[in-house]
């Protein structure tokens, strides 16, 4: 009897343990909740956008942008969006000019009849610390040392002591700041999985463009590291759009796009492939050594192709600020390449309202404006030369599928570089080829070209599609998510 008693008792107070963390993390989801984005036309699914600290310490919190699936959102996958850059916004670019329900226009929003909450539960997460709405109260979070070296030059040699040891600490921090990303990642995830219970076991993948190809890749490393001592992370896949994987290859495949596309001559190519090649030119950039010999090439190079073509994509006309922001990071350009008719961007007015930033519950720490790309973060860019590639076939080998896909229009990271690299991971792993090189269809249309390695890692383009593919060739970029998600191959007909 006595011994019932305890035990209904102490049942009792596991229930009522168990409902009010429910209760706490229900709440928690709902204070995120957005009741409705200014300007946005009716829809039926949930969205949520806030914070999750993930350094109490440092006081490093990161923005996310939540979408649930238009229909049945508990049958479906969660997916998570990261934007390149170094530092650009994942909310700015690929929630609001990609792959997410709504695009600005003027004042209000207008539905995106191709967003990838079609097919799952879009997780957008604005990171490192610095980007969009993510900040750190701390600034050495991002500042590394900045104002230690402002009154320094009494004596030449003093200042030329406390500028090395500058570069120094600088350079350690810069370090850790790609620990801190991949990190600081994970964290907010499990973080995030607290006020989001119903979405911890779920299916989840891993999506990204551009610099993604070093973040995707390090997260998704990460998580398998982390599931050996506490399964959370149900990975089932990452895709790495335009990906950065492997520095020379990718940047070396810019001068044929160039040549083949008609916006470089033939003596400029053969410069621009011996005298000196693109990753040469990004390497001396970015260490500010750029010899005379690269110089002249590059200006060559520039000159001809012109500053009114988007590297993004060759054959669309120019003006996507939020593409051209991402340029100045991946694609350093000697000659000035200031677009201005892009400054009246969409999305930048539409985030800089008042009345978007409360819905969003959104705060500006530190900045004034939310930018597209990071204007504070001071990122370790020599890092872009760490191939990921490697990160990419140690994922295949634990059994993550692996898909890269290219808009093939893109001379930034080219389809070319990117068939490469997987066509050599293949190899290296001893993958036979299970899908041979074919098109794919979307509607009776050709999509892209497709090749599958071992049922595991696929490339695949999509035709006609920019650096940012989704942008420019919303229906077929839906088709390849959604056979991406499903474990398909892509259409063979229509
Ligand atoms: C690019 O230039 C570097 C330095 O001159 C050289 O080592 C490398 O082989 C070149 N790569 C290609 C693809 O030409
Ligand atoms: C790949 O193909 C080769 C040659 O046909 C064959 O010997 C090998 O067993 C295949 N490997 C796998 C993993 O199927």
């Amino acid at each position: 009897m006595y011994s019932l008693t305890w035990k209904t008792m102490a049942m009792a107070a596991l229930v009522l343990q168990l409902c009010f963390l429910m209760l706490v993390e229900s709440s928690l989801s709902h204070s995120d909740k957005i009741s409705e984005l200014p300007g946005q036309p009716r829809v039926g699914f949930r969205q949520f956008s806030g914070y999750v600290t993930v350094n109490v310490k440092k006081k490093r919190s990161l923005f996310y942008y939540f979408v649930e699936a238009e229909v049945d959102p508990a049958s479906k996958p969660l997916v998570l969006w990261l934007n390149g850059g170094p530092g650009c916004s994942s909310l700015g670019v690929g929630a609001f000019s990609e792959n997410g329900p709504f695009r600005p226009k003027g004042e209000v929003l207008v539905r995106n009849e191709y967003s990838w909450n079609r097919e799952a539960n879009m997780l957008y997460l604005e990171t490192p610390v610095g980007v969009g709405f993510s900040y750190s109260t701390d600034s050495s979070s991002y500042e590394a040392v900045g104002d230690e070296i402002t009154d320094c030059c009494l004596l030449r040699w003093t200042c030329t002591i406390i500028l090395l040891w500058f570069l120094k600490v600088k350079r350690r921090n810069s370090e850790y700041m790609l620990q801190y990303q991949s990190r600081d990642n994970l964290v907010f995830l499990q973080r995030w999985f607290l006020k989001f219970p119903q979405y911890r076991h779920r299916d989840l993948f891993i999506t990204g463009e551009s610099y993604a190809g070093h973040y995707v890749p390090q997260l998704a490393k990460l998580m398998i590291q982390f599931n050996r001592k506490e399964k959370l992370f149900n990975l089932k896949g990452i895709a790495l759009g335009n990906p950065v994987l492997e520095f020379a290859t990718d940047f070396n495949s810019r001068a044929e796009f160039f040549w083949s596309h008609g916006l470089i001559s033939d003596s400029t190519y053969k410069m621009f492939t011996s005298v000196c090649n693109y990753s040469r030119y990004v390497s001396e950039y970015y260490r500010g050594t750029v010899s005379p010999l690269c110089s002249r090439v590059m200006n060559q190079v520039s000159t001809e192709t012109s500053k009114f073509v988007d590297k993004y994509d060759v054959t669309l006309d120019v003006c996507i600020s939020s593409v051209l922001s991402q340029s100045k990071i991946i694609n350093p350009q000697q000659v000035a390449e200031t677009i201005d008719v892009c400054v009246e961007d969409e999305t930048v007015n539409y985030l800089n309202r008042k009345d978007v930033q409360k819905a969003l519950h959104a705060r500006l720490v530190g900045v004034r404006r939310w930018a597209v790309c990071s204007n504070i973060l001071d990122y370790e860019l020599l890092n872009l030369e760490i191939p990921t590639i490697s990160i990419v076939g140690s994922l295949v080998k634990a059994g993550i599928p692996v898909l890269v896909y290219s808009g093939d229009q893109d001379s930034v990271i080219p389809l070319t570089g990117s068939r490469t690299l997987v066509h050599r991971l293949a190899n290296e792993l001893g993958l036979n080829t299970t899908v041979p090189y074919r098109v794919w269809f979307e509607g009776k249309q050709v999509g892209g070209w497709t090749q599958v390695y071992g049922n595991i890692l696929s490339f695949a383009t999509i035709r006609g599609a920019s650096h940012e593919a989704p942008f420019s060739q919303p229906e077929r970029s839906l088709m390849l998510f959604k056979s991406f998600l499903e474990g398909k191959p892509l259409p063979e007909v229509f």
